[in-house]
């Protein structure tokens, strides 16, 4: 199948299977090496490209992306950051003026970050750059770079325009997909493939027929009410921090360290739910705002409750054939909050993450949401330790009264992220936090000075 795309400038065609990705075809098929692999997992940004299209340029993964998604796109490797006549990039130029590389394998991947995010006028260069590994110069002299660069114009040739192409793999919306998935139940869904993309790197999955869900435009909108906000299933993770940031800005802090800008770029809400995985990051959040999840199999469409969704470890309530359109939550909750807990503050998984919603009147509970991932099987609520709270005063006392239920609720994991006794402390601990965020004390590990 061909998959026609800009590269650098150019119209390109690709003929190959829908899994390669676009990182193999770059230095196999095309000879362009500048783009490195480092891990081939999405973690160390050494593949980094920039990708246009109507919705701009992003940085993205090479190493996880399958080149169906580029389909009618534009990308850009390091080799055409430099201006057409050989001229640096101003980031480039910056680099070289504040000694920003010194082994150098990292350089191409943070160039291509450093480009785009000074294309979209960044400023937040540690977030930008944490997605790009270094392991010998040191990041001062690299985020003194883009900072140097910040103020120079976006030379012309990076502002591409994305060319109309086919979207070979790739129903054109949701009525297409439901089709497609019907007659393919057995069929492999791709959507930001940042957990597909591994299977087929790192496993060596055959993944049989696929389908991909970025030229489903409908399921990418994201609808404000008054009282709730719907995510379609393809939405990505970097535009649900975006739509959270004003209603729900702890639950946007945990977002951003939510693998990195080039996983949020790629990563949709969808395929986190849908992954079932017990140390997703935004189910406990979702649940502990009582979100209802939007499946659809054909013609036919359910709702549930997202807290139900999650059966049991690898199992979900899903049929063959079935897909998830979109995920709701309420607006205006207020006392929401998520903590998440992992060994790096950047680009890690959680050893657990936990959302809380606590109700209280009066200076009583009167219902309680608390739900975590990393602690079961699925992510779950903390139900012994809402029964502990609900009724009571909203007091230190009642809080240290409710601890000792969270060993009725769970028995956590021991594995290489946490012990189970780290991961019960952890709970507790952020628990007492939650008291205290809602008492206005400073719990941002950040945010406390000596
Ligand atoms: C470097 C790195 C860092 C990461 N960091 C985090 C992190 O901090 N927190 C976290 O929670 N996760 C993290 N992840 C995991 C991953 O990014 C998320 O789970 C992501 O949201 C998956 O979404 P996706 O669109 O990429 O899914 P895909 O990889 O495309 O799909 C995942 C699964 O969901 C299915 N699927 C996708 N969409 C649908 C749909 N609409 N209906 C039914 N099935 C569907 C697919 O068939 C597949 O089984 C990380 C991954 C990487 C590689
Ligand atoms: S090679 Fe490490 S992120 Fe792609
Ligand atoms: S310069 Fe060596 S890894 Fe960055």
């Amino acid at each position: 199948m061909d998959i026609t795309f800009l590269l650098n400038g150019e119209t390109v065609t690709a003929q190959a299977a829908p899994t390669v990705t676009l990182l193999d075809w770059l230095r196999v098929d095309k000879g362009l090496c500048g783009t490195k692999e480092g891990c081939n997992e999405g973690d160390c940004g050494a593949c980094t490209v920039m990708v246009t299209d109507d919705h701009g340029a992003r940085a993205l993964n090479a190493c996880i992306l399958f080149l169906p998604q580029l389909a009618g796109k534009a990308v850009r490797t390091v080799e055409g950051i430099a201006a057409p006549d050989g001229t640096l990039h101003p980031v480039q130029q910056a680099m070289v003026d504040h000694h920003g590389s010194q082994c150098g394998f990292c350089t191409p991947g943070f160039v291509v970050s450093m480009a785009t995010a000074h294309l979209n006028g960044r400023s937040d260069h540690d977030d930008q750059l944490a997605g790009n590994l270094c392991r010998c110069t040191g990041y001062a002299p690299i985020v003194r770079a883009a900072q140097a660069a910040m103020n120079m114009p976006v030379p012309d040739h990076m502002r591409d325009t994305a060319p109309k192409a086919d979207t070979p793999f790739a129903p054109a919306s949701a009525d297409a997909l439901a089709a497609w998935y019907l007659d393919h139940p057995d069929g492999t869904l791709i959507a930001g493939a940042t957990d597909v993309g591994l299977w087929v790197t790192k496993q060596f999955r055959d993944l049989g027929e696929v389908a991909f869900l970025h030229a489903c435009t409908d399921l990418q909108d994201i609808e404000v009410t008054e009282d709730a906000i719907r995510f379609g299933a393809a939405v990505t993770m970097t535009r649900v921090l975006e739509a959270v940031t004003t209603d729900y800005p702890s639950f946007a802090a945990m977002i951003r360290r939510y693998g990195s800008v080039q996983v949020r770029n790629a990563a949709t809400i969808g395929g986190n739910i849908a992954n079932g995985s017990p140390i997703g990051d935004n189910p406990p959040a979702l649940i502990a705002l009582g979100a209802t999840l939007h499946l659809r199999r054909g013609d036919a469409v359910r709702d549930v409750p997202l807290e139900a969704f999650f059966l049991a470890y690898g199992k979900q309530d899903r049929k063959p054939g079935e897909f998830v359109t979109a995920v709701t939550i309420p607006r205006g909750r207020v006392a929401h909050r998520v903590y998440k807990l992992s060994k790096r503050f950047d680009q890690d998984i959680s050893a657990v993450c936990g959302g809380f919603d606590v109700t209280v009147a009066n200076g009583i509970v009167e219902a309680a949401k608390i739900a975590f991932g990393g602690m079961a099987g699925v992510p779950k609520r903390a139900t012994a330790v809402e029964a502990a709270l609900v009724g009571q005063p909203w007091t230190t006392e009642t809080i240290a009264t409710a601890l000792p239920a969270f060993a009725q609720d769970f028995q956590p994991l021991d594995d290489i992220r946490a012990s189970a006794a780290y991961r019960l402390q952890g709970v507790q601990n952020m628990l007492q936090r939650y008291f205290a965020d809602l008492s206005g004390t400073a719990v941002d590990v950040r945010g406390i000075s000596a």
